[in-house]
């Protein structure tokens, strides 16, 4: 039984099996081809914190895959009432067949996973959010990847770089584990005092791999020669108190045309969403030709439903 926790639970081989799914399920569902590999299999969501996009593709994925979900939330649960997580993972564990979490600490999802009889997804942490950059992957290998190509889709991700612009929060985590893994590099720029866990840099030992990883104090300089220019909200969920300090400290962290222009012409952007024009982004960017965001929202949905089969079913053709 396998866990998707983090996104180095998996290999760069799973990785490139899943892409190749997810481009698979995709036509399937544009096609409207019935696919129900997953018939009478039970994915139960818990939600401690709100959504739009996570609910909606595991929920009609899980559908679309001839499975049903169960929808709970810590104000709906005993969870709100202070049951503790790992008397939930036993229970809920027992009657589904495959669990996804959005949570606060990572701790939390580990100390359910660590007591579930099924695999856990995570949909969102404080410190990772590992199903956003696979289907933020699969967009750019979609846009960029060599479509005669019939090889590994994760090589062509190796040797390009990724600009992140902004909070030093659980999607640049992800995207620095994903270049760790898949070999490409994540140039980042964050104000000061918002800058990448060193405990993250620590456990992926990117402090010396300058071909991964290198910091910017200056967005600009973070975007040039970048493939890929990406971005968050400046405070995220569980931050809320913080939002007016926020809001001077990543005033200079907006990324504009400017910034665009410093990346190659032919970059993509990308904002997991919910955006806010005006601050991380403006809206001539998240708007704009070079933005895939609607892609890669819809993305959510055909690659967590290959993961949902490769977490059941194990390596499918
Ligand atoms: N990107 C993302 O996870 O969106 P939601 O918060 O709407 O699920
Ligand atoms: N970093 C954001 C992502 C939302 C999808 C948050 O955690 O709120």
């Amino acid at each position: 039984m396998k866990h998707y926790l983090q996104f180095n639970d998996l290999t760069a081989d799973e990785y490139a099996h899943i892409f190749a799914r997810a481009a698979e399920i995709k036509r399937k569902f544009k096609a409207y081809e019935k696919y129900h590999p997953l018939a009478d299999r039970t994915l139960a969501m818990i939600f401690e914190k709100a959504s739009t996009r996570t609910r909606v593709s595991f929920e009609a994925g899980m559908y679309q895959l001839g499975g049903s979900v169960v929808h709970l939330t810590t104000e709906g649960s005993q969870l709100g009432r202070a049951e503790p997580i790992e008397d939930s993972a036993k229970v809920i564990s027992r009657m589904v067949d495959l669990v996804m979490i959005r949570t606060y600490e990572q701790t939390k999802i580990e100390a359910f996973a660590s007591c579930s009889r099924v695999p856990v997804i995570n949909g969102l942490t404080n410190e990772f959010h590992p199903c956003q950059i696979l289907a933020d992957i699969f967009t750019f290998i979609e846009h960029r990847g060599d479509k005669s190509q019939s090889g590994n889709l994760t090589d062509c991700l190796k040797g390009r770089t990724v600009a992140w612009v902004g909070d030093g929060n659980n999607m640049a985590n992800t995207w620095l584990q994903a270049a760790a893994l898949l070999g490409f590099k994540v140039n980042v720029s964050t104000p000061s005092g918002y800058e990448i866990d060193p405990k993250v840099l620590g456990h992926l030992g990117l402090k010396s791999r300058a071909d991964c990883y290198a910091f910017y104090s200056d967005p600009i300089k973070a975007c040039e020669g970048a493939d890929l220019v990406t971005t968050d909200v400046w405070t995220s969920m569980g931050f809320e108190a913080e939002n007016e300090k926020r809001k001077a400290a990543f005033a200079n962290w907006c990324v504009d045309a400017r910034l665009m222009k410093a990346a190659k012409p032919e970059a993509l952007f990308m904002h997991c969403l919910p955006a806010h024009r005006g601050e991380e982004v403006s809206a001539e960017v998240i708007d704009g030709p070079q933005s895939v965001v609607w892609d890669e929202a819809e993305n959510r949905m055909h690659v967590q439903k290959a993961l949902m089969e490769y977490l059941l079913l194990g390596k499918v053709s």
